[in-house]
């Protein structure tokens, strides 16, 4: 199969509607990665993302809608905890929990009883839904257990021959996944920190956070071992970098970080400055050029665990573990 690359436009957007009508798959940006969708209510069409991703079929899938009323189709019940979280950050980077519609393909959830929904805010992910007219199942449109795609070529690399089409909307606004968070009982159950920071949601909740438990286990998908890059990934504290304290630096390894290093220049350097969630933005990016450059090594500096820094944290963490 060829894959072909189209800026977005009206056009294209057609084109990526006709493709998911036909049960082809089709890769769109939204404001966090991008994602891979198949039209939600056709079954084989999701099998179809299963395998293009070669993502074990026991980890569901994020139905993608445009508002309320598409979100009726998929979910069975939205409680007044949902209601007032949808009604502080939809559309945008929150994901959440919901009972499954009967009508909705057991292939999407995995067979489960429960159904993951966002609301994107990338105007290309809206205006893709709308075209089509009906819910999109898209997991992130990276091949499984690699890092999320932020750009049309990280999905090209890893989909191409796969695929029908790539819209291609520029890089992703976030570079982080939304937050995925169970709103089914009266307290906010926090199952992947995201875009989103916990406390944000705990304050539009006017509830506290409850820790993933028996009854709410967190997304299957971070059972598996993720976000890995091919070259080693060694987490390094702000202050082991400002103190020169990288244990060794030798040819092939690298260096991904915000502080200023001055010890011996790396092959590898990627210094972002300008916050956390502009290191946020393209840590996903730096780690896929850290791969491309066949570096053996990867050190990263670690952030503060505030706001958007859970998220990086827990990515990081998984990429580091091995
Ligand atoms: O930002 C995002 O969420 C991106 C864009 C494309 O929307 N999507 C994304 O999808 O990150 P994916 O498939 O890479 O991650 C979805 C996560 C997986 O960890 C999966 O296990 C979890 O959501 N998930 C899906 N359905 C679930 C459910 N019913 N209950 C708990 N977790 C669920
Ligand atoms: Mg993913």
């Amino acid at each position: 199969m060829k894959t072909l690359v189209r800026k977005a436009s009206r056009d294209s957007l057609r084109g990526a509607a006709q493709i998911l009508r036909g049960g082809g798959l089709v890769a769109f940006p939204t404001e966090t990665v991008y994602g891979l969708g198949a039209r939600a209510f056709d079954a084989n069409a999701v099998k179809r993302v299963y395998r293009a991703k070669g993502r074990p079929s026991d980890n569901p899938l994020i139905v993608h809608v445009n508002g309320f009323p598409m979100l009726l189709t998929v979910a069975r019940r939205v409680t007044p905890l949902a209601r007032k979280l949808i009604k502080a950050f939809w559309p945008g980077p929150l994901t959440l929990i919901f009972d499954k519609n009967p009508a909705l393909p057991s292939a999407v959830t995995a067979g489960g009883l429960t159904v993951a929904v966002r609301c994107p805010g990338h105007p290309v992910a809206r205006a893709l839904i709308r075209s089509l007219g009906e819910p999109i199942a898209a997991p992130s449109a990276n091949r499984s257990g690699r890092p999320s795609p932020t750009s049309a070529q990280h999905v090209l690399d890893d989909l191409n021959g796969r695929i029908a089409l790539i819209i291609d909307g520029g890089a992703c606004r976030v570079g982080l996944e939304s937050t995925i968070v169970d709103a089914r009982g009266r307290r906010p159950v926090l199952l992947r920190p995201g875009a989103i920071s916990a406390r944000r949601i705990a304050t539009a909740a006017r509830a506290r956070m409850a820790a993933p438990g028996k009854s709410a286990p967190p997304a299957p998908g971070i059972r598996h071992r993720h976000y890995a890059p091919s070259c080693r990934v060694v987490l390094i504290t702000p202050d082991e970098l400002r103190n020169g304290r990288i244990p060794v630096l030798r040819a092939g390894d690298g260096l991904i970080h915000r502080s200023p290093w001055t010890g011996p220049h790396p092959a590898f350097a990627r210094r972002v400055t300008g916050g956390v969630n502009a290191y946020a933005k393209s840590l996903f990016k730096s780690l896929r050029d850290a791969e491309a450059a066949g570096l053996r090594r990867v050190f990263v500096e670690t952030v503060d665990e505030k706001g958007r820094g859970q998220a990086i944290m827990d990515r990081l963490g998984r990429a580091a573990s091995r």
